[in-house]
């Protein structure tokens, strides 16, 4: 039998990924001595059209193709579970954020969208799209601005996961940057945007105009979904107030409505401001929910701690502890050269990288942790099931990376030199050399 395709003699690891599956249950048991790849063989993968059909340590069949790895580790593809492709590349427009704050941005973009078109957004949204692709990602949440009447943002992103899904699969949340509450339109547009096929419904209640508009913008959030069976994505608790604690209206709302899994909170960083009496009966809480967690490490450490002097607060939900505690956290992006954060390049090594940092999970379980935060968590986060892994029968969407372990990759952030795409190869990319040209 001639396949379409075989990788020969890549590195793979255990399906479980780096560090369990979606994080490590107890952390007295977190063991640093464990080999980096222990976990670690030479394969041959086949792929037949879109699919895997084989892995084994030697495949006795030819292919039309053949890309020999000589030991290169093959991943899952990337997963950027937080990003709002709709702002991306307006960095500046129609001004800089000079105080740095999440509400300079809001500002901001409130001004830079009146100006929006749909072929802006689908322009910006796609060359980011292919950026982050080209580093290894191939799974994408985007929230989606719908507190415009036109619906501009929203409408532009459906028509680009329309445009991208033979090479990548994108998810779009409908999110009410300025409020569900904050004017008379907002809900009814929320809902339309349901209506013409969002894949989750958003929220902000932090942002809402009081405590009682945030839990009521929460409930009307797990109604909608309910009605038109969508996941949710809630901005919550975006801010420095340890008074701001919306995450346990939606630990209460995803417990009393059984919707588990298909509900992420993300940011949380107040989190990170609780007293340690508070978060503590708010884990035990968490615990019982399934709730996805997604932190932005990148913007946040800079968006965050902006009122404060000295000591200055790193304004990152505690994303160690809820890994310790057994529950799913992914990372994101959030933003790429918008009026939040004018840096990113699209790299999610980098997003982990940060949370290694900020986070400081730097044990050798953590460090492999912040990989299975962008990569199987993220695909948990994604409600992407049996679509995602390496295995027979799955959809041949995979990366290889110019490394020999997630340690190995995160440290240098190395290069992904292939991404293969629903079966086929999609981009190719060959790792910097540096040529000495002088003896030293
Ligand atoms: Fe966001």
């Amino acid at each position: 039998m001639a396949l379409d395709l075989i990788l020969r003699q890549g590195r793979l690891v255990s399906q479980r990924g780096a560090a369990g599956f979606p994080g490590h249950p107890d952390s007295s048991e977190v063991d640093d001595s464990s080999e980096v790849d222990s976990e670690v063989d030479r394969v041959d993968i086949g792929i037949e059209g879109n699919r895997i059909v084989a892995i084994a340590p030697h495949l006795d069949l030819i292919a039309s193709q053949e890309i020999v790895l000589n030991g290169q580790w093959v991943s899952p593809p990337f997963v950027e579970s937080h990003i709002h492709l709709d702002s991306a590349l307006t960095a500046g427009e129609p001004r800089w954020n000079q105080s740095g704050t999440l509400f300079e941005g809001i500002e901001i973009w409130r001004e830079r969208k009146q100006a929006l078109t749909q072929a802006d957004v689908e322009a910006r949204a796609i060359a980011v799209l292919k950026q982050m692709a080209a580093q290894g990602v191939l799974f994408v949440r985007s929230h989606a601005d719908v507190s415009e009447p036109s619906l501009t943002a929203l409408k532009g992103l459906l028509a680009v996961r329309e445009q991208v899904r033979d090479w990548l699969t994108l998810q779009v949340v409908a999110f009410p940057q300025d409020g569900i509450y904050g004017d008379a339109q907002t809900e009814q547009q929320m809902e339309e945007a349901l209506r013409l096929g969002a894949d989750g419904v958003g929220g902000i209640p932090h942002y809402e105009l009081t405590r009682e508009d945030g839990v009521r913008s929460l409930q009307r959030i797990f109604e909608l979904a309910q009605t038109y069976d969508r996941l949710i994505d809630i901005h919550c608790d975006e801010i420095d107030d340890d008074q701001s604690r919306f995450l346990e209206v939606v630990a209460a709302l995803t417990l009393r409505t059984g919707l588990g899994a298909r509900v992420s909170a993300s940011h949380t960083t107040a989190f990170g401001s609780y007293n340690n009496a508070y978060a503590l009966k708010l884990m035990g809480i968490l615990q019982r929910t399934n709730l996805n967690f997604i932190a932005n490490p990148l913007i946040n450490i800079t968006l965050q701690g902006r009122t404060d002097t000295y000591p200055k607060r790193r304004g990152l939900t505690r994303i160690k502890e809820l890994w310790q505690h057994g529950l799913n956290v992914s990372l994101g992006h959030d933003c790429i050269q918008d009026p939040w954060y004018s840096l990113g390049t699209g790299n999610m090594l980098e997003v982990a990288h940060m949370a290694i940092h900020a986070s400081q999970m730097t044990g050798l379980a953590e460090i492999n942790a912040c990989y299975d935060m962008i990569t199987v968590n993220g695909a948990r986060t994604l409600n992407l099931e049996d679509r995602y892994g390496i295995a027979v029968g799955k959809p041949a969407n995979l990366i290889v990376l110019d490394a020999e372990s997630p340690y190995d990759a995160l440290r240098r952030r190395a290069t992904v030199t292939h991404v293969i795409a629903q079966g086929k190869p999609l981009v190719e990319t060959t790792p910097p050399r540096s040529q000495w040209l002088s003896r030293v």
